[in-house]
């Protein structure tokens, strides 16, 4: 069979480019030799059309709600499995073994703790310092007090990877429950031996001379929530970890860079937004009609938080996963939260409005999340930061695509200039 192939036509002459077919049937159209052959470049702003890389990690059909890592659907991870297993499978490609199992949870065991020289980097931070910002600083601080994991040569950092991958998903766990402790001025506890999730509990709500006692229901609830941020194909802050990893450097500082991303309100930081918003109508006595109101205005600053998403024209499959788990989690806790019925209204009022309707705007996973965050005690400023806990194994299985790829090219998208012409420079006395 011929190998399938698109035609273009630009100032008159015919283009013929490869067409990819992925193994899930996504069509692309290869333009790398499309400006050496034409003098064009696509024009893509936000990269909404653009394959950026071919990926082996994440399957996501926005138009269908799908999600699978690794071939594995969302649902059935979130049911059988939990947020170490899914951590594995995402960086290694497999579900583990009994024994890959177990040396995985040792490696994220052995490295949890923070050295007491890294721990004094807190002490440089005020108090109210927000989370997300002492989080990128201090992830991007493991380049500097692990050089050797962290040298900026491919071939070398693989060689370390599994001893850096680890480390950087039981820090990061370890580093956010340290910002929790410091900001409220409590002493830090260090890790124990505990399951993942238990660590990080441990870590954030033990008292000196009282350990947290594990809840069963919550660390169920805080696995699920891990796994369900574990990895979104090439998501804002996934492409940062690529953009950065592409020049060649290390795991953490890549990571670093992808912290940053995941900070903004239309990311990351949609799950504080979205609180910020139940809390609002909860305060006010409304019904969310203001909210839906503004939301239809067009402005980007009055958007309905969690609602939305730059791929799915569906509903987005983690969202109804949380959601349903929020119920579960609240009834299992004996709690209630008011912020629960607003938001299932607010739902319901704004997939009836044929704003949201004709758009395609559905729940996206923080729509839910903050809800089974609170249930947990996390307060609202801690979310954005543990949305970065889960999504470390994407940052990671990705930086490692990029390190592997030996015929990879440094990620260097192009521009459309719309600046001033070429001009003479103006001597000061002649400047208006
Ligand atoms: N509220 C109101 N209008 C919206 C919303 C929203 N939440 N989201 C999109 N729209 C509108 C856009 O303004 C646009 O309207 P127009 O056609 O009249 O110009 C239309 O819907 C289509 O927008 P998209 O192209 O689908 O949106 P885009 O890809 O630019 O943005 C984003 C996606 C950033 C997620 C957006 O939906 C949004 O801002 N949502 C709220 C923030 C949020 O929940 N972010 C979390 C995303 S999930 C994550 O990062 C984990």
């Amino acid at each position: 069979m011929q190998a399938p192939t698109a035609q273009i036509k630009v100032d008159g002459k015919e283009l013929t480019l490869p067409v990819m077919i992925g193994s899930e049937g996504e069509k692309a159209i290869d333009a790398r030799n499309l400006r050496k052959d034409s003098g064009y470049i696509f024009y893509d702003q936000g990269y909404g059309n653009t394959g950026s890389c071919e990926s082996a990690i994440t399957y996501l059909d926005g138009d269908n709600g799908i999600l699978r890592h690794r071939g594995y659907p969302i649902e059935q991870l979130a049911t059988y499995s939990d947020y170490v297993e899914t951590a594995y499978l995402i960086i290694y490609g497999e579900l583990p073994n009994a024994k890959q199992r177990q040396q995985f949870s040792r490696r994220l065991r052995d490295n949890a703790a923070i050295g007491t020289q890294m721990q004094r980097i807190f002490e440089g931070f005020p108090e109210s310092a927000p989370p997300m910002g002492m989080l990128t600083s201090i992830v991007s601080s493991l380049a500097a007090y692990y050089p050797e994991l962290a040298t900026n040569n491919f071939e070398k950092d693989l060689q370390n990877f599994d001893l850096a991958a680890a480390m950087a998903i039981s820090k990061i766990r370890s580093i956010v429950a340290m910002i929790y402790r410091y900001r409220h001025g409590l002493p830090f506890i260090h890790p124990r031996d505990l399951p993942f999730a238990d660590n990080f509990l441990h870590m954030m709500f033990s008292d000196p001379y009282v350990a947290y006692q594990p809840i069963p229901e919550v660390t169920r609830a805080l696995n699920l929530l891990l796994l369900l941020h574990a990895d979104h194909e090439q998501n804002c802050s996934t492409s940062t970890v690529r953009m950065v990893a592409s020049s060649g450097a290390n795991l953490f500082t890549s990571i670093a860079a992808g912290v940053c991303a995941l900070s903004g309100p239309l990311h990351g930081g949609a799950n504080v937004a979205v609180m910020q918003m139940l809390q609002s109508i909860h305060d006010e006595g409304d019904d969310g009609t203001r909210f839906i109101q503004a939301a239809k205005g067009g402005s980007k600053s009055n958007r309905l938080m969690g609602f939305g998403h730059a791929v799915y024209r569906n509903f987005d499959p983690r969202a109804r996963i949380i959601g349903k788990a929020c119920d579960e989690v609240l009834t299992r806790l004996g709690k209630s939260d008011p912020l629960l019925d607003i938001a299932k209204n607010l739902e319901q009022a704004a997939l009836k409005d044929d704003y949201f309707v004709s758009r395609k705007l559905y729940p996206n996973v923080d729509f839910y999340s903050g809800i089974i965050m609170r249930a947990l005690g996390i307060p609202t400023d801690m979310f954005t930061v543990m949305f970065a806990i889960g999504r470390a194994p994407g940052w990671i299985a990705n930086w490692k695509e990029v390190a592997s790829n030996t015929k990879g090219r440094i990620y260097r998208p192009r521009q459309v200039y719309v600046g001033t012409p070429k001009r003479d420079y103006t001597s000061m006395d002649q400047r208006a």
